[in-house]
């Protein structure tokens, strides 16, 4: 019953995240749009009252008109829209799910023992600390005289971030160490909302009603923040739909996918930016496309021809049996799941046989599975798992 309820609240919160994640970064790449296509507003009227750009856009069956001011308009109107609780939303339900998933079931998504032989308390402790770490050296940066140099100061949080993929990679499964990659990156990007932006515009707006010139320095850094924030968007996406692809996470150089995929959502982001303003070089793209084949390049499973016996179904089936029917059954006996896990069942021999190409994958590919290897799958069960699987894809081609 407990591990039925964990799953309703593990549905349910996970939906709720991605309607909030859209509403935030859908708000904000509305934004950065906006602002990228402003022109110079065509009625003199406009620009003396202090409008420095507008746009016009259609949508929805209707007409729109939005102006930014250069600096505030001269009374400021009686409602005012703030976005912020999309962004805090988004961050609270994530932390939920990161909780429910992967704190409270440490010893099945978090830990591997191949990895690091870690107890929960213990994976879990190092888990709050680094992403409270990851704001306060991100945050600690920023101010420091690091931080008016916006080439220096990517650089070396591009550094920082290529450590942190390495170092989460040689502490969790694989799974864990891309969930907390981009729980680290999105805790640093709503607390650049929470402690910068939103204070900085608190601040702007007050200064406004009082008549008086914002601070400009507010304003700078709010930009910092949020370009930065753009930056670290693609990447966390990546990490939110990656748990699917153990090619991805459970790769022997996982981390260096990681960095690739910053990267190439860095020079995506490039690319659109400078798009926007109706000057883009294809460069960034293309380079980003040749990382993304490279990748698939260098990371496909390596072919090869069996060179042991050929083993049988009856040979692999006690394999199966012990390490993965605790939890691949119609009626798993495994605690933490009260169906069987992504609806895959090897009960009879007519499943296992269907599932041939998923279990070698999952097994020997990938070694995904047995998650976290909690039924404790030894090389030789790889391996003969391997030779059956080679006998019948061998004979299937002939
Ligand atoms: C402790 C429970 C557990 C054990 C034991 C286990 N699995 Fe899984 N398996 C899971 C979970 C959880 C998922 C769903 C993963 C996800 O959410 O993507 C899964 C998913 C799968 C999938 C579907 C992945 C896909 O997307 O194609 C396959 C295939 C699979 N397991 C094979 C195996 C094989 C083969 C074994 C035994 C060698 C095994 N599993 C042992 C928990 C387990």
């Amino acid at each position: 019953m407990e591990a039925y309820l964990l799953d309703w609240l593990n549905i349910l919160g996970r939906w709720v995240h991605f309607i909030t994640g859209i509403a935030w970064i859908g708000a904000s790449f509305y934004f950065i749009w906006l602002d990228n296509h402003l022109e110079a507003p065509r009625n003199p009227a406009d620009a003396e009252k202090g409008v420095g750009g507008e746009v016009w856009s259609v949508h929805g069956g209707g007409f729109y008109h939005a102006q930014k001011y250069q600096v505030a308009p001269k009374v400021l109107p009686e409602t005012l829209h703030w976005f912020k609780w999309e962004a805090y939303t988004t961050w609270l339900t994530g932390m939920f799910m990161l909780a429910l998933i992967y704190w409270y079931g440490a010893d099945v998504y978090l830990i591997d023992r191949s990895v690091a032989d870690l107890s929960p308390t213990y994976a879990v402790g190092a888990a709050v600390l680094i992403l409270f770490a990851g704001w306060i050296i991100y945050d600690l940066l920023c101010k420091s005289p690091l931080g008016e140099n916006d080439a220096a100061l990517g650089a070396v949080l591009f550094g920082l971030v290529t450590f942190l993929a390495w170092g989460l990679c040689e502490l969790y499964s694989g799974r864990g160490a891309y969930i907390h990659f981009g729980a680290v990156l999105g805790t640093i990007m709503v607390a650049n909302v929470f402690f910068v932006i939103i204070p900085g515009q608190r601040r702007m707006v007050e200064a406004a009603g009082r008549g008086e010139l914002p601070d400009p320095a507010d304003g700078i850094r709010a930009k910092q923040r949020s370009v930065h924030n753009t930056y670290f968007t693609l990447p966390v996406l990546f990490v939110m739909t990656s748990n699917h692809y153990a090619m991805t996470f459970a790769h022997e150089y996982n981390w260096l996918v990681l960095v690739a995929i910053s990267l190439v959502g860095a020079l995506i982001r490039i690319y659109f930016v400078a798009r926007h303003k109706g000057k883009a070089s294809p460069l960034p793209i293309v380079v980003a496309g040749l990382i993304i084949v490279a990748m698939v390049i260098a990371m496909a499973p390596k072919s090869r021809v069996r060179t042991s016996a050929a083993l049988s179904l009856e040979d692999i089936r006690p394999v199966i049996e012990h390490r993965c029917v605790t939890c691949h059954s119609a009626e798993p006996t495994h605690i933490a799941f009260p169906a069987a896990p992504a609806g895959v069942k090897f009960d009879s021999e007519e499943q296992i046989l269907a599932a041939a190409d998923r279990i070698h994958q999952q097994t020997v590919v990938t070694r995904a599975m047995p998650i976290g290897n909690l039924t404790g799958i030894s090389e030789e069960e790889r391996l003969m798992i391997d030779a059956w699987y080679l006998g019948i894809a061998g004979s299937s081609n002939d």
